[in-house]
């Protein structure tokens, strides 16, 4: 497991949010990752248009916590801002949102910490989201949210660096338990359960790039998500491809399923 304490960027291995960056356009990032994605591009062409509908479906769900009347947001995995950034779109709904944003990449982190500035309601945290306690007894997340009030957690392509060992239902469980009713888990992941075998077969080719990175990634079958999701009751329309997930689009699946938990 990385250690958090290594607060230098790893620039002789690719890291999963600065291949992100890359495929979402942004210049955050090293030739190591650059090199990661175009493997990656090589083998999953669509790689690219899938990150960008990871990030609509994130703005979809931060949008739909918002119209049940969350204001506080703690983003695990929240990568290097980029546009459609969680503060942003919800305080088209409410200025007053409060966001805790936590990565453990170190670029991610100093960016982050650049862009928000002096923000009393926003705060950016280095910490491993495998270690649920951890996260939520950090000062940036317990001194920000109110947890007797309702909190969205957003999971969104950040699960798929939780080791099988590490055990996914439990990481899960432990931030559900720390959910008053009213409460939303957001989550979004890639797997090779899906109709489309060409999509399966790219999305295990991506998964083996990232095995030699800096942040191992694990695709997972339909029903390992839903088995992590059970703690949750499901908003509409459940657990589907993150294109179609209360969107209509004439692309082939992404291959990367979503879906927003419910807190009763
Ligand atoms: C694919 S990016 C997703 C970024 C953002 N959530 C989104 O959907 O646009 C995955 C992020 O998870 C972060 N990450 C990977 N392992 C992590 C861990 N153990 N703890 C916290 N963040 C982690 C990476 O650094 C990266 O920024």
């Amino acid at each position: 497991m990385t250690r958090v304490s290594d607060a230098m960027p790893d620039t002789d291995r690719p890291n999963a949010a600065r291949i992100y960056d890359y495929m979402l356009g942004g210049a955050h990032h090293f030739a190591v990752d650059r090199a990661a994605a175009a493997q990656m591009l090589e083998r999953f062409p669509d790689a690219a248009r899938a990150g960008h509908a990871n990030r609509d479906f994130l703005r979809r769900a931060v949008e739909f916590c918002c119209a049940r009347g969350i204001r506080q947001f703690l983003d695990l995995g929240s990568g290097i801002p980029t546009v459609g950034n969680v503060h942003e779109v919800a305080r088209r709904h409410d200025p007053d949102v409060r966001v805790a944003y936590v990565d453990i990449e170190p670029v991610a982190i100093a960016y982050s910490r650049e862009v928000i500035g002096d923000d009393p309601l926003v705060t950016v945290t280095r910490a491993d989201l495998r270690r649920p306690q951890d996260v939520l007894a950090a000062p940036g997340v317990a001194g920000l949210l109110d947890r007797s009030a309702p909190v969205a957690v957003l999971a969104v392509a950040s699960l798929h660096y939780v080791a099988p060992e590490d055990g996914l239902t439990a990481v899960v469980a432990a931030y559900r338990a720390a959910l008053v009713p009213g409460s939303a888990f957001v989550m979004s992941h890639g797997s090779d359960d899906v109709d489309d075998e060409d999509a399966a077969a790219h999305i295990r080719e991506l998964a083996e790039v990232m095995r030699h990175s800096a942040t191992p990634a694990y695709v997972r079958t339909r029903a390992e998500l839903l088995d992590a999701l059970a703690p949750f009751e499901l908003a509409d329309p459940g657990l589907v491809d993150i294109r179609r997930w209360r969107a209509e689009s004439d692309l082939p699946d992404a291959a990367v399923y979503g879906a927003v938990g419910l807190v009763r």
